[in-house]
């Protein structure tokens, strides 16, 4: 057993063993298969995993969770976008979940139907499935304009009919849409997935399959016509309506907290009431339900994987596109915040090579999707990937957990304005309708320090120690920083002011915020120049980059924007980079270090 599970980390090296190793389709072994699930809004932080037991017997016991896990943008389709291209967000553009500056539309006009994963894998002899909800506003007028390139089959959920719970709509093998009035849609998207993984595993010509199962669960329901028929918590299927009756959302410190606490908006919002959080607690019950079935699926899928003798050579990946919260910071129920609830999301991997029960802590996020099935399909990967595979396989794991070698940082992005709040239907507290929801924000986790640093478009500023403070309640982010703050806050992994971490995490932020492709996967050696030995924030916070790091100039928003322009986001690196940086760089010593060295 042990021996099987090595032997496809080599085969992807040496292909000419292949042929010594019997596959699964018989002789001669193929690549492996890979197998997608994606649910739509499940969270991590709100422990939405501890109540999936079946998920847990075949995935988290058999595989390995990634539990820094980040999704790059906390919204359904610009995540998706994101997972399908290997791209942030600021360059596939689709940065919204409606027309014009997102949805299905947004991704197509971007030209991504000719550049994103499945064309990848049908390019490299792979056969492709699609089953469920593929991007927002996918629908039965624009399913046809154009069809979805890459698959070999697909049965994509179309709205209006997307995140109706007991009536799907769908269109199949791009055949003229059907709804399923009575059929619970998470049994409908699983029912189709299953019907692909038949017919893909009696390829007579052995091709090695990918699919991708994409139900909405626990995504809220939308009746028809969505987005204007307003919204509801999501429906559960008839044998779990009455599970989990004394479950409340979890009471975290965080949880609607006396002070206020967060950036942007987030800091004007009054506490919930009694009676609003007695809401919010069926909501969290009546998604840990609509859970309940794909947890039952999950164990279906691996029933059907061990009957067709593909458990031995086929990866499953198991994800969400963005987290959830519900409460925290006296937030009502959703998304779109850039708090661990919300950016934090499952990656769990099960397969060849994987091991077993391992809990992974490597710092890895959406825009490696693409890149990591590349991989584990031995396919090239390509130069604008701002993402880099996910190292799953045990010895990747652990030839990446060697300290300088994890990657130590994730950016999530948003730009949006005017998107429907679920607190509509619910509470009448908040109308995000209005609000400005646009900013950046990255999470830098290392061997001693765990930092969460974000900038509101109204240019508010985050720091918090996630060592200390991992509900993020206290700001550490020093007043005036780029002036005259205060310099003796000291966070103590990194035994250093927030000052000077503030003007390293700031100047990553600038490079992070335009990067594309090799810059993304290395900002400090992009930032810094090939020849500075900089690897990692505590590299970064040597005293001599003091002059550096002082010139580079600080990252903020002219104005509030509803898409990404970026004449209101200057300065760029790559203007300044040009014009100005050279002068500036280049190691000095530093008069007055705020630097304090560590007494341990
Ligand atoms: C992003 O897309 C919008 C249109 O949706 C466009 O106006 C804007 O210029 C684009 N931004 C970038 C940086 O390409
Ligand atoms: C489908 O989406 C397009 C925009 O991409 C929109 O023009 C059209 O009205 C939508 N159709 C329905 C039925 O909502
Ligand atoms: C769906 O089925 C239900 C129950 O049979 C029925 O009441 C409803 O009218 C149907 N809706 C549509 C749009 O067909
Ligand atoms: C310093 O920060 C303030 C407030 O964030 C900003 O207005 C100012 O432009 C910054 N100065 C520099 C040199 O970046
Ligand atoms: C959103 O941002 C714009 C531009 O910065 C500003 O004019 C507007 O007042 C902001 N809206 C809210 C609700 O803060
Ligand atoms: C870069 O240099 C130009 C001209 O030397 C100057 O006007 C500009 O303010 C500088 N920009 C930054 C971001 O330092």
């Amino acid at each position: 057993m042990r021996f099987l599970a090595v032997l496809p980390a080599l085969l992807a090296a040496t292909a000419s063993l292949a042929s010594l190793v019997p596959g699964s389709h018989g002789w001669p072994a193929q690549k492996p298969n890979i197998i997608f699930i994606l649910t739509d809004d499940q969270d991590v932080k709100l422990n939405s995993l501890d109540y999936m037991p079946l998920l847990k017997k075949h995935m988290v016991d058999q595989g390995t969770s990634f539990t820094r896990h980040y999704c790059t943008v906390s919204v359904c389709c610009p995540s998706r976008a994101s997972m399908w291209t290997g791209l942030h967000a600021h360059n596939t553009n689709v940065t919204h979940v409606n027309p014009i500056h997102g949805g299905y539309y947004k991704f197509m006009k971007q030209g991504f139907n000719d550049k994103y994963l499945p064309i990848w894998l049908q390019q490299g002899g792979y056969k492709t499935y699609y089953s469920g909800k593929f991007l927002n506003v996918h629908n039965i007028t624009n399913y046809n304009n154009p069809f979805p390139a890459g698959w070999t089959g697909s049965d994509f959920l179309l709205e209006p009919y997307t995140y109706q719970y007991n009536m799907p709509g769908s269109t199949k093998n791009q055949a003229p849409p059907q709804v399923y009035n009575g059929t619970y849609n998470t049994n409908f998207v699983f029912a189709s997935a299953f019907e692909f993984l038949d017919e893909a595993a009696a390829d007579p010509n052995g091709s090695p399959f990918f699919l991708t199962i994409n139900p909405i669960a626990p995504h809220f329901e939308a009746p028809a016509p969505f987005p204007n028929g307003g919204l509801g918590p999501p429906v559960s299927d008839t044998p779990y309506k009455d599970m989990f009756k004394d479950l409340i959302a979890p009471r975290t410190p965080n949880f609607n907290p006396d002070v206020p606490s967060g950036g942007g908006w987030v800091r004007n919002l009054p506490k919930l009431t009694d009676s609003y959080i007695a809401t919010n607690d069926e909501w969290y019950r009546l998604r840990l339900r609509s859970l309940q079935s794909v947890d039952a699926k999950i164990d279906e899928l691996f029933s059907r994987l061990d009957a067709l003798d593909l458990l031995d050579n086929t990866y499953v990946i198991y994800s969400s596109d963005n987290g959830f919260h519900i409460g925290n910071h006296r937030l009502p129920p959703g998304k779109l915040c850039p708090y661990e609830e919300d950016v934090n999301v499952p990656f769990i991997v099960r397969g060849p090579g994987v091991a077993c029960g391992r809990v992974a802590d490597v710092v890895t996020s959406h825009v490696d999707l693409a890149p990591t099935v590349l991989k584990l399909a031995g396919l090239p990967l390509r130069d604008e990937f701002d993402g880099t595979p996910i190292p799953v396989t045990a010895p990747d794991l652990d030839w990446a957990n060697v300290a300088g070698r994890k990657r130590e940082v994730t950016l999530a992005e948003m730009w949006i304005q005017g998107i429907s709040s679920v607190s509509e239907v619910t509470g009448q507290i908040l109308n995000t309708a209005s609000l400005n929801t646009t900013y950046k924000s990255l999470r830098l986790v290392g061997s001693n320090y765990n930092l969460f640093y974000g900038i509101w478009c109204n240019n508010d500023h985050e720091l918090y120690d996630m060592q200390k403070d991992p509900y993020q309640m206290s700001n550490l982010f020093p007043a005036g920083f780029n002036t005259t703050g205060d310099k003796t806050a000291i966070i103590p992994g990194l035994c250093a002011s927030a000052q000077t971490v503030a003007s390293r995490i700031d100047a990553l932020m600038f490079i992070l915020k335009t990067c594309k492709g090799a810059a993304c996967r290395n900002p400090w050696q992009a930032l810094l120049g090939s020849h500075a030995p900089v690897a990692s924030l505590k590299d970064a916070l040597d005293p001599k980059y003091d002059r550096f790091f002082n010139s580079v100039p600080r990252v903020q928003f002219a104005k509030c924007t509803p898409a990404q322009f970026l004449e209101f986001e200057r300065p760029l690196f790559e203007e300044w980079k040009q014009n100005n940086a050279t002068q500036a760089i280049g190691p000095q010593p530093s008069l007055a270090a705020i630097y304090k060295r560590c007494k341990n």
